[in-house]
């Protein structure tokens, strides 16, 4: 179907519609914290960082304890880049903390901006993002698009659609009186009755506008966008004594500025890791990144003399090195 068909299609359902979605999310929006009591645009900006990728229940716990811990930019500005990723161990995709800490260094006291165009410009805030704050921080009338709000666009017009056609649709129906409520219901929707399986059709408020519905088949849309795994195999040597062991500062995009056990991925880092020391196999773990899937074979040797052992506890950690170290800890017969 041509671009300004399904134009046409968004707007003859605009009118009718508009209306039913508020009117579904006044009464049937989840307390999350953010909405039954009033937050700053900081708070607002620290919960859509943090839903990028993590899923709400998971989210909600960091969100919290990170603003909590830094009630505004400046007090995460004053603070250290490792305890932010301290707060955000376990939480994943590190290099959201990383952007975070540099966002507060380049605000340096001012205020978020209140534009989607502003907003755009400070580290880690995507299109998504940007439109996320603009409009339920600041009332600016900007649509956003996440997983959520494509998957129920695509169903309404039964299309697969680029992502500039999504930008376009969600724009144009966009409600201006109320834009942060109006995004947030199309999110909603999609995360609570528009789901990938299962979509409960039957309560939806957008039922009669929808073609997906009218084909009988809405889960057809949209397409996956997954993208495919590379299994890869990898390994850890755990020197310690027990109770502290060899940690040292990750670089890279996806773990850097955590610790870590050294790790090594492929036959050759793997054989280098090991040489030169006595080491014994207690196990393996799986793990895995949005584009690997790591089988990580874990060694373990003892500490040479000028080895400085830490703390585990003591220093930000990723979930997988905490895998290693429960491993490890079980081995050896104690509790993690
Ligand atoms: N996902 C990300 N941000 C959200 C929000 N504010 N409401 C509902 N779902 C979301």
């Amino acid at each position: 179907m041509a671009a300004s068909v399904a134009i046409a299609i968004i707007y003859r359902i605009v009118g009718s519609t508009m209306r039913a979605l508020l009117d579904w999310f006044d009464q049937n929006a989840r307390p999350l914290p953010w909405r039954v009591t009033k937050v700053t645009p900081w708070e607002s900006l620290l919960a859509e960082i943090i839903l990028q990728q993590t899923r709400m229940e998971t989210g909600i716990p960091y969100w919290e304890k990170i603003r909590s811990a830094y009630p505004t930019p400046s007090a995460l500005a004053n603070d250290t880049e490792e305890n932010l990723l301290h707060l955000w161990q376990g939480c994943g995709y590190y290099a959201r903390a990383r952007n975070l800490y540099k966002l507060a260094l380049e605000l340096d006291g001012d205020p978020l901006p209140e534009t989607y165009s502003e907003l755009l410009k400070l580290p880690g805030i995507g299109p998504y993002t940007a439109a996320a704050i603009a409009s339920i921080a600041f009332e600016q009338p900007v649509a956003c698009v996440d997983g959520n709000v494509r998957r129920v666009i695509s169903r309404l017009n039964a299309q697969d659609l680029s992502d500039s056609q999504l930008q376009e649709h969600a724009t144009s129906l966009l409600n201006h009186n109320r834009p942060g409520d109006w995004n947030q219901s199309m999110m909603e929707l999609g995360s609570q009755l528009c789901t990938p399986k299962n979509p409960n059709c039957t309560v939806c408020p957008l039922d009669k506008d929808c073609l997906a519905h009218a084909s009988g088949n809405p889960t057809q849309w949209p397409k996956s966008r997954t993208k495919k795994q590379t299994k890869i195999s990898a390994a850890v040597l755990v020197i310690g004594d027990g109770k502290k062991v060899l940690l040292s500062i990750r670089e890279g995009r996806t773990l850097g500025g955590l610790w870590g056990i050294p790790y090594a991925e492929g036959d050759s880092q793997i054989e280098q890791l090991l040489h030169g020391r006595s080491s014994i196999k207690i196990g393996e773990i799986r793990h895995d990144f949005t584009h690997k899937r790591l089988n990580i074979t874990v060694y373990i040797s003892p500490p040479l003399e000028n080895e400085i052992l830490r703390d585990p506890e003591s220093v930000p950690l990723a979930t997988l090195d905490r895998k290693v170290l429960a491993l490890y800890m079980g081995y050896l017969g104690e509790e993690p």
